[in-house]
């Protein structure tokens, strides 16, 4: 299987395996960057693929005063909410490696998305590009926030509001393809039977909004790969 614009694609035994590996990768990447600019910026996916990512990344050797925390997009519920990607992220990483508060940038989404967005953008602007974009892909082949055919796909601003999504929430806030195009690298976590219709639809060319991120590694577990040859 080829997919178009990816930088790279390794299929992984199974969750455990693309959990652990994913999570040296992003370490090493953290590195890289703090090396080279002496501060990581990454955007962290939400969902439930990267969970076990992000367990494991919590237990690696990273100089976590040097990182700073950005999501790639924020569903529109009160702070707290336990399906809020950010809390996600909290139990499973940043509670656990004691990442600092100030080091935490979290979306106001709970302000409404055109606020929430808005703020987001004006915060972004001193962390652009990001180092690294961590991304997970939905059945329909949506990534981040951002769904086939929703107009928050045009948006050129760095932080975009997201209606009428079709998983709910409805209302959501997502950074826009611009932004996670800019980013320095971008990984895909995809994992699943139910992942397998949207890759060989992108597989065959289908402009889906994951197969609009350019450049990326796509991290797969054997479940996501399509059944029938392509
Ligand atoms: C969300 C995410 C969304 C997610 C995909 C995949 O709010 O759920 O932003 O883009 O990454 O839907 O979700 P799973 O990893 O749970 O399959």
């Amino acid at each position: 299987m080829i997919l178009p614009h990816a930088a790279q694609l390794t299929v992984h035994r199974d969750p455990a395996e693309l959990a652990a590996a994913v999570a040296r990768r992003i370490a090493a990447l953290i590195a890289q960057a703090i090396a080279a600019r002496g501060v990581c910026r990454i955007a962290l996916a939400g969902g439930g693929t990267p969970r076990r990512c992000y367990e494991q990344l919590s237990g690696l050797p990273v100089d976590w005063s040097r990182v700073q925390i950005y999501f790639g997009d924020e569903r529109c519920l009160p702070v707290g909410d336990a399906e809020r990607n950010d809390a996600m992220a909290r139990r499973s990483l940043l509670q656990r490696a004691e990442i600092p508060a100030a080091n935490v940038h979290a979306v106001a989404a709970e302000l409404g998305a055109v606020r929430a967005a808005a703020d987001y953008a004006a915060r972004l602007q001193e962390a652009l590009p990001l180092d690294i974009v961590l991304l997970g892909m939905g059945e329909d082949g949506h990534t981040a926030s951002l769904f086939p055919g929703n107009p928050a796909l045009q948006s050129e601003d760095a932080a975009v509001a997201v209606f009428d999504a079709p998983k709910p929430p409805p209302e959501r806030v997502s950074l826009s393809l611009a932004t996670l195009n800019a980013a320095r690298h971008k990984l895909f976590l995809v994992a699943g039977k139910g992942k397998q219709d949207a890759l060989a639809r992108i597989a065959q060319g289908a402009p889906l909004p994951a197969a609009q991120i350019t450049a990326a590694e796509w991290h797969l577990d054997q479940d996501a790969v399509p059944a029938k040859p392509i």
